[in-house]
């Protein structure tokens, strides 16, 4: 099938490279003329594996091509939507400045009976507001949310857990536009589907809370843990025994459980705090009240690692050699944005520490936005005389590949704080550190 896509972010660009690859002719468009050269000559313009591979394959292929020509658009039959919707500057609702843009932008090269299939993260009624501009042009808009995990990217879209379309409807059921479109995604997604995921067909409103919902759930999820952290923290229990624990309860299940420094990136804190906002809007502020506290918990996870680094150089890092492992928000990815790591480093290296950061795949983002800190490709070097080693992404070059025998060989303090707990604490004290984790003894 004959597929657009606009918006070649990190959604769009491997949308539009995922979609070549199950076989559909695919044009990817953005405003931004560097991205386009780099995308349009098979480069990847971020870190996610496997993007390149189906990149290059679609590019040769002749199925996949990129343009900053709107007018490409014209002639597909679905055209996507994944441009980003961030956090406003000054509030905490959505921008929706270029979701309006891109729908606005595709109106003159629609054809009677084409799709728009909004996939960007928006607040709840946005589909409801810009259906009858598509409408008006005889085509019909459908909402498709995406809910791709970076470093999994490319598998997540063309395996994912579910597909979700949000389609007309007509007393509470799709009308048979609604059925029409529903059946051009499933033709779209046939691959996936054949193989069993769930396509679950809905209203406009419940496919949008259903990707606002999912964030909100997961974000909760590890603030909870956080939050029993910080209870464990002054009583000497320990979060990963118990998080095992309760995991175990198939009802609970383990994932997500992870306590540490808490989430960061490009989605959960902007979508929890723009879903806070929508709510109000909405006179239902109440409702999600309590996602100002998961946002709490996890922004006070910072300062508690700066605290325990604080206290394990004995009551200030001025002057001290702080080792930072990691800057990446997670690990196999090079995003920093609301990265926790990266936030932990500059406020270290706020209270006076020197810091010395490294990251297998984000620092030369993190040296765009934070050049006063100090930069280091080789973790031997990084761990060089430093008084204490801080790990703050859980990168396996740390979490797996680094001994603590050969970290105690390069340090000159015995000091490691386990921003991640993703250390074993028995291997790294018999190697003669002092072992700092989150909400562990
Ligand atoms: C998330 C959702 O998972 C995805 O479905 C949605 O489409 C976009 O947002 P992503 O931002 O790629 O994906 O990251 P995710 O893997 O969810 O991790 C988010 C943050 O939570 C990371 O900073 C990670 O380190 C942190 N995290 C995750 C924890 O602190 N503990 C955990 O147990 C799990």
């Amino acid at each position: 099938m004959r597929l657009s896509v606009v918006g070649c972010g990190y959604l769009g660009a491997v949308h539009a490279a995922a979609m070549a690859s199950i076989g559909h002719d695919v044009v990817g468009i953005d405003v931004d003329e560097r991205k386009i050269a780099a995308l349009s000559k098979g480069e990847a313009p971020f870190f996610e594996p496997g993007l390149q591979e189906i990149l290059t394959e679609g590019i040769a292929s002749g199925r996949l091509s990129f343009t900053t020509d709107m007018a490409a658009a014209q002639g597909a039959k679905v055209h996507f939507v994944g441009v980003g919707t961030p956090q406003q500057a000054g509030g905490y609702a959505a921008d929706l400045t270029y979701v309006d843009a891109a729908v606005d932008g595709l109106l003159p090269y629609l054809s009677e009976g084409d799709i728009v299939a909004g996939k960007s993260t928006v607040p709840v009624g946005t589909a409801a507001r810009l259906a009858p501009r598509v409408a008006g042009r005889g085509a019909t808009l459908v909402w498709n949310p995406e809910f791709l995990r970076e470093g999994w990217a490319v598998q997540d879209t063309i395996d994912p857990d579910r597909l979700v379309a949000g389609v007309p409807t007509e007393n509470g059921a799709p009308s048979a536009e609604g059925e029409r479109t529903a059946q051009v995604l499933r033709e779209v997604y046939h691959p996936s589907i054949d193989k069993g995921t769930p396509f679950i067909v809905t209203d406009y409103a419940t496919a949008e809370l259903v990707k606002v919902s999912a964030n909100a759930f997961l974000a909760t999820k590890i603030s909870f843990i956080n939050a029993i952290a910080e209870i464990a923290e002054v009583t000497g229990a320990d979060v990963t025994t118990l998080a095992d624990a309760i995991g175990h309860d198939a009802r609970i299940g383990r994932r997500f459980l992870g306590a540490g420094i808490g989430f960061g990136g490009g989605c959960l804190p902007k979508d929890i705090r723009a879903f806070s906002a929508r709510a109000e809007e909405l006179g239902r502020g109440e409702s999600v009240a309590f996602l100002r506290e998961i946002d709490a918990i996890n922004l006070r996870r910072r300062d508690r690692a700066v605290e325990l680094t604080t206290e394990a150089l004995g009551g200030s890092v001025f002057e001290k050699k702080v080792a930072v492992l990691g800057a990446a928000f997670k690990p196999h990815s090079d995003d920093i944005r609301d990265s926790p790591a990266l936030d932990v480093a500059v406020r270290l290296h706020g209270l006076g520490a020197r810091v010395t950061l490294t990251d297998p795949a984000a620092i030369e983002n993190a040296r765009r936005i934070h050049p006063q800190l100090t930069y280091e490709e080789d973790l031997d070097t990084t761990l060089r005389d430093a008084d204490a080693v801080i790990v703050v992404t859980e990168w396996d070059e740390y979490r797996r590949n680094l001994s603590p025998e050969h970290a105690a060989s390069l340090a000159r303090g015995r000091v490691v704080v386990d921003g991640r707990n993703c250390l074993d604490p028995a291997a790294w004290r018999a190697a003669g550190w002092t072992y700092f984790g989150m909400g562990r003894p």
